[in-house]
Parts: C-alpha cells; sequence; structure tokens
C-alpha cells in the first residue's frame, strides 16, 4: 500500500480486521520490518490517543518515530500555489514536504477543517499537498472530512464485541457546545457500510451528514426509534453540514443515557465530555467500551503501517 488516506484504502474490510486482532495477540512479530525506517508524525492539532498509539504502532514495528507540533513548533506553512508570501506564513508546503521526505520513510498528518469554507475543507488542501510534495507514503491522522485510522479502529472493536452475525450499529449524535469536525463520523459511516452490520444514523434535523457519504445509510431523527434493538451506540457530535461548520442544536435531550441505550455497547472515539455528551452512568458501566476501542488504535495504526513497510 503506497499511502493510507481513507476508509477506501481498505481493500477487504474483513481481512483487516482479523490481520488487526493477530496483531494484537502478537504485537512484536514484525519487530524486523521497520528497522531503520524512520516515521514522522505531524501535528496541526491536538491529540491524546493519535499522537501514542501511532508511535506505539511504529514501535512495535521496530520503527523510529519522531514528532513535531507544526502549528505551535514550525514555521508557518504556505499552501497556496503562486502566493507572494509577505503573510504570516515563511514557508511553502513544496519544500517543506519535500525536506521532511528526506528525513522520514513515511509521515503522519494531521489537519483539522476549518469549518468556515466546505469547499477548501472538501478539498483535502493539506493532505493533498503533502500526498503531492512528499516523496513517501502519507498516512492520515486524521484530515478535514476523514479518521480512517479511527474508523479502522471501531471496525475491530465492533467485532471484538459482536455476539451476533450481524449487529445493530447505531451512529448517534449528540450535544456539544463547540462546532466539531466531521471526519469520524464520515470515516465510521464509510467502514460501517463495507461490514455485515445492520447501521442507521440518528440525529436531529439540519444535521445530516454529507449524503455522498451517508449514500442509503437510513437516517432517523427520532433518535429512540433509531436505538430500538441497537446492540452498539456509538456517538460523536458534529457540526452541521448542511449549515456548514454552524453549531444550530445543542438540545441536552440527546445526549446519550443507560436509560436509552439499555444494553447495548457504548461505544466513542474519545476524547468526549461528561454528562454533555453522555453520562456517568454509560461511561462507568460495564456497557462501555471506550478504553478498548482506544487501546485498538494502536493495532489499527500498525496493521496500516506494516502494509505500507511490506511494500516498500
Ligand atoms: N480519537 C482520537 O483521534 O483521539 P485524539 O484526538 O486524542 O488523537
Amino acid at each position: 500500500m503506497k499511502h493510507y488516506t481513507s476508509i477506501n484504502d481498505i481493500n477487504n474490510i474483513n481481512t483487516w480486521i482479523e490481520e488487526a486482532k493477530a496483531l494484537k495477540e502478537n504485537p512484536l512479530a514484525n519487530i524486523d520490518l521497520g528497522k531503520n525506517k524512520t516515521l514522522g508524525l505531524l501535528f496541526f492539532n491536538s491529540s491524546l490517543r493519535t499522537r501514542l498509539s501511532t508511535q506505539k504502532a511504529a514501535l512495535n514495528l521496530g520503527m523510529n518515530p519522531i514528532v513535531m507540533n507544526v502549528s505551535g513548533d514550525a514555521w508557518g506553512i504556505e499552501f497556496g500555489d503562486g502566493t507572494i508570501m509577505n503573510g504570516n506564513t515563511a514557508e511553502h508546503i513544496k519544500e517543506a514536504a519535500a525536506v521532511v521526505s528526506q528525513y522520514c520513510d513515511v509521515i503522519a498528518v494531521r489537519a483539522f477543517p476549518g469549518l468556515t469554507d466546505k469547499e477548501k475543507d472538501e478539498s483535502e488542501h493539506i493532505l493533498n499537498s503533502f500526498i503531492e510534495f512528499a516523496s513517501v507514503p502519507i498516512v492520515n491522522m486524521e484530515s478535514a472530512t476523514g479518521h480512517p485510522l479511527q474508523g479502522l479502529t471501531d471496525a475491530i472493536t465492533i467485532v471484538e464485541n459482536t455476539t451476533k452475525k450481524k449487529p445493530k450499529v447505531v451512529l448517534s449524535w449528540a450535544p456539544h457546545i463547540k462546532a466539531l469536525p466531521h471526519a469520524v463520523a464520515n470515516s465510521f459511516t464509510q467502514v460501517m457500510q463495507k461490514m455485515d452490520v445492520e447501521f442507521v444514523i440518528t440525529n436531529p434535523e439540519g444535521y445530516n451528514l454529507n449524503p455522498e457519504i451517508t449514500k442509503d445509510t437510513p437516517i432517523y431523527h427520532n433518535q429512540e426509534e433509531a436505538f430500538k434493538n441497537a446492540d452498539f451506540v456509538y456517538t460523536k457530535n458534529w457540526s452541521s453540514y448542511e449549515d456548514y461548520g454552524k453549531v444550530i442544536n445543542t438540545d441536552p435531550n440527546w445526549m446519550i443515557t443507560k436509560e436509552k441505550i439499555g444494553n447495548a455497547k457504548f461505544m466513542h472515539c474519545l476524547p468526549v465530555r461528561r454528562n454533555v455528551i453522555v453520562e456517568d452512568a454509560v461511561l462507568d458501566s460495564d456497557n462501555s467500551i471506550v478504553i478498548q476501542q482506544a487501546n485498538n488504535r494502536t493495532y489499527a495504526a500498525q496493521l496500516v503501517l506494516k502494509k505500507i513497510l511490506e511494500d516498500f
């Protein structure tokens, strides 16, 4: 595999899940594969899980990870073509990506959307600039529209926890005070569409995700109806896609409660705001699998890096 930038890069989800589970059983089985190879992790935004689990994945493969907080520590990067750089940006992506490619055998990038310009965000200008101007494989650690390492993790976690051949999985919007990206919800939707699950989405009016992502997935505006017979409730806030990047609803009645989800397993990518997105009683119950889910970030990243290293 050359790059891992989207759920579409997964050619066979069932095989990938089994491979990731095997890596989890024996994380150091491929410790020589990444010997003398360097993974550069570039963060334009904050992270706890992605930053640590992707480094852990690299170490499990014998790679040397190096990390940079690009927004805080590097020169301001210019992405525009032909820009007269007399503003705040000091270095063009053409030089930056080419230079980092000399230090790193694989580059992983996290760059969130601005949520003010839909067209710009959907162009994935940061991620795609790295693909264009770097000479090494690129891994998406959450971009404007997708978080494919998280999506793969979520698929692994559902398979580990299901007791049914075809479980019902519900993606539910929940309230949040800030405008959040669509990336996690998009990638979760895309990966569920590849799996043998009954998948539905529930969100308030005005919060439908990009129809090019949701395709024919059923969307309920009645959360209670969506939750009927659910085996997994995956919760995430996202800002409006239609009224792009806006917070148009903070109705606390959409918060996830123990009463609402019954015996369904609770999932969230984390970080999560307690008693805003979900009440304590859910997160502190045996039905919450968020910690196991976060652990699986390591094996999802390790599988992706392994596939890239095997194609060198
Ligand atoms: N789920 C996730 O990507 O967590 P971080 O933002 O902490 O990396």
